[in-house]
């Protein structure tokens, strides 16, 4: 190869790198990795979507798994077993632990002090969707702002990407 290309492919390769560390943002990208547990899988999304861990701090988690026969008016018990596994498998991949930008806004936005039980109550939820109504998310194709998997079809896998983005009618 000539100089002048090998030093042509060294600046195409320094720039694409560059490009991913920027498209990256704090290290880990800018999306929540899809992740999947079988128990949890099975479930917690009997009754709605599956909600990615990521979207919520371990402390929200261990408290949501430590009241599931209190669970948003549903009795939504597990038995010892079960239970630990899913409060595992959602601690191990909180939004504490991940290392990407979505995760860590969504944890910045909730106060050291407060410990949500739902995504769609954190500030960062909520300045995300300040352009949509409440009469919106009671659409019946939508039913409520916890359902985001009739607007964000990625959702389950963590893919809230604006791209992605569509409103049901
Ligand atoms: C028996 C049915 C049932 C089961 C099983 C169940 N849930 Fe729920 N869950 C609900 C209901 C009902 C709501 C409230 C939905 C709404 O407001 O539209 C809810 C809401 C939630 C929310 C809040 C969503 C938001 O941001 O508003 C989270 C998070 C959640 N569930 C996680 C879980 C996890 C984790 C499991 C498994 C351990 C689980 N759920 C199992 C019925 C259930
Ligand atoms: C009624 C439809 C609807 C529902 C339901 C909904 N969203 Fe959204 N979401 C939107 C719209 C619209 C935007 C703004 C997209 C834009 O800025 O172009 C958005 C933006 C977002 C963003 C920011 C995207 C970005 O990259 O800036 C995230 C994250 C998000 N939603 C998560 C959720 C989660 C989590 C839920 C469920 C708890 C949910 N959404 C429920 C419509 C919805």
């Amino acid at each position: 190869m000539k100089k002048w290309m090998q030093f042509l492919v060294l600046i195409t390769s320094i720039t694409s790198a560059s490009v991913l560390l920027a498209s990256g943002g704090e290290g880990g990208g800018s999306q929540m990795p899809p992740v999947t547990n079988a128990k949890w899988k099975a479930e917690c999304g009997s009754c709605h979507m599956l909600y990615h861990p990521g979207l919520l701090p371990e402390r929200s988690w261990n408290k949501m798994m430590a009241g599931l026969d209190k669970h948003f008016g549903e009795n939504a018990s597990l038995d010892a077993a079960t239970r630990d596994e899913i409060t595992r498998f959602l601690a191990l991949n909180s939004a504490d632990k991940q290392d990407n930008r979505r995760s860590s806004r969504i944890n910045q936005s909730i106060p050291a002090s407060a410990t949500p039980l739902r995504i769609s109550e954190t500030r960062y939820f909520i300045s995300k969707h300040d352009e949509v109504s409440a009469s919106t998310f009671k659409r019946k194709s939508i039913g409520s702002a916890a359902n985001c998997v009739a607007c964000h079809k990625g959702a389950e896998k963590g893919d809230f990407s604006e791209s992605q983005v569509k409103i049901p009618r």
